[in-house]
């Protein structure tokens, strides 16, 4: 009898599993390695052979500061349930003494306040974002290196059995739990290797593959020396982010200009308009917002404090309407942004047609000089 062989391909993904991995990378720049690894970790959940009595996965994400490890488990909420904030979040910093690990988990009965102390890790706290589709948790603690000893107990018994027993006795499965642990260990050290690169003032010390290896290597080498071999055995994957260049930060600031365009366009207050950034506008928001020691840490607070406060002031003051186009300068020697109306009221949208998505994609596409949104009624 004839046999038929036929090669197959373990490395194509399914629909599912790429749709998750584009959501990824439309909202996290640069760290394609640490997107693929939680594709990957993905796609066997979906298959549905996840190891049985462990967490689906135990993921420790190494890296600089304000690279986008949090960002990521907040990309994968986004993704996955539609909402950044559908995690548990433990950040472990606050639970640096043992006696507020109750808070965590709650006291035993019979202790005083036994009543009144609601632990944060609950089942129902766990899996109250899951869907009947994905039946999947994201459970993330931050900044591990902080934990008490008495969380690391914890959290070995979590990473090793995928189990927590409460306070009260109650258990708490983590079997169908992704665990995320974040730490920046090590990034004093690789502030300095990155320091004089970042792209801003021309080539650093290292070329970029040179900067990787050598923060893969120091993250991994803190790791080492900070956390029990213990810890390490039970972690599945090392995801060491980069540092991030200039053309990436780019990318952040376009991202997160899109989102304050996106809230103007949901607000409320029925003066939804388009706003657009020259280029010395946009290069003083990535000077004030992002630096070589924090990433992108800062540039959220950046935007809010140089465009979201002043926006709102002049929404608020009836300076800005319905349909006005905005362009965002900076004047010469000046320190804050000067804003412009282009021309009144010039792109009157009946709200009930607006679609800002795709407004969105026509204007970044129209692209002009230094322009970063301009709505064109045309395009509609
Ligand atoms: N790679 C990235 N892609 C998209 N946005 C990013 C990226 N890195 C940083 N950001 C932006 O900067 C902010 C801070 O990043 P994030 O909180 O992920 O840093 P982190 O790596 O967790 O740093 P830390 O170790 O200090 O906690 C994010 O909310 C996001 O706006
Ligand atoms: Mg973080």
């Amino acid at each position: 009898m004839a046999t038929m062989r036929l090669m197959l391909d373990p490395a194509k993904r399914s629909p599912e599993v790429q749709q998750f991995e584009d959501g990824l990378r439309r909202r996290v720049v640069g760290q394609d390695r640490a997107i693929r690894q939680l594709s990957r970790v993905y796609q066997v959940f979906r298959a549905g052979i996840s190891a049985p009595g462990r967490p689906l996965a135990n993921l420790l994400l190494l890296g600089p500061t304000g690279s986008g490890k949090t960002r990521l488990v907040e990309a994968a909420a986004e993704v996955l349930f539609g909402d950044a904030r559908a995690v548990l979040k433990v950040d472990c910093a606050e639970f640096q003494h043992s006696h507020e690990i109750s808070k965590l988990v709650g006291s035993p009965p019979g202790y005083l306040g036994h009543r009144e102390t609601h632990p944060l890790i609950t089942q129902e706290a766990i899996d109250q974002y899951q869907t009947e589709t994905t039946q999947l948790s994201l459970v993330l603690f931050d900044e591990v290196e902080k934990a008490s000893d008495a969380l690391w107990q914890l959290l070995l018994g979590i990473l090793d059995k995928a189990t927590l027993t409460l306070g009260d006795n109650r258990r708490v499965d983590f079997s169908r739990s992704m665990l995320f642990l974040t730490s920046n260990l090590g990034s004093q050290e690789m502030a300095s290797l990155v320091e004089g690169t970042l792209g801003f003032v021309g080539a650093g010390k290292f070329d970029d593959a040179e900067l990787d290896h050598k923060i893969y290597k120091t993250a991994s080498e803190a790791a080492r020396r900070k956390f029990s071999p213990e810890f390490m055995n039970r972690i599945d994957r090392v995801i060491v982010f980069r540092s991030l260049q200039r053309l990436h930060l780019e990318a952040i600031l376009d991202i997160e200009l899109e989102r304050i365009q996106e809230r103007i366009m949901k607000s409320t207050a029925g003066k939804q308009f388009v706003f657009q950034l020259t280029s010395s506008a946009r290069d003083f928001l990535l000077l004030e917002g992002i630096d070589p020691k924090y990433g992108a840490r800062h540039l959220k607070r950046a935007l809010e404090r140089h465009l979201v406060f002043p926006i709102s002031n002049l929404v608020a003051t009836d300076q800005i309407h319905l349909g006005d186009l905005i362009t965002v300068d900076i004047e010469p020697g000046t320190t804050r942004p000067t804003f412009f109306k282009e021309e009144s009221g010039a792109l009157v949208i009946p709200a009930a047609q607006f679609n800002p998505a795709k407004a969105l994609t026509a204007a970044s596409s129209a692209g002009g000089p230094g322009s970063f949104l301009t709505y064109h009624p045309s395009a509609e």
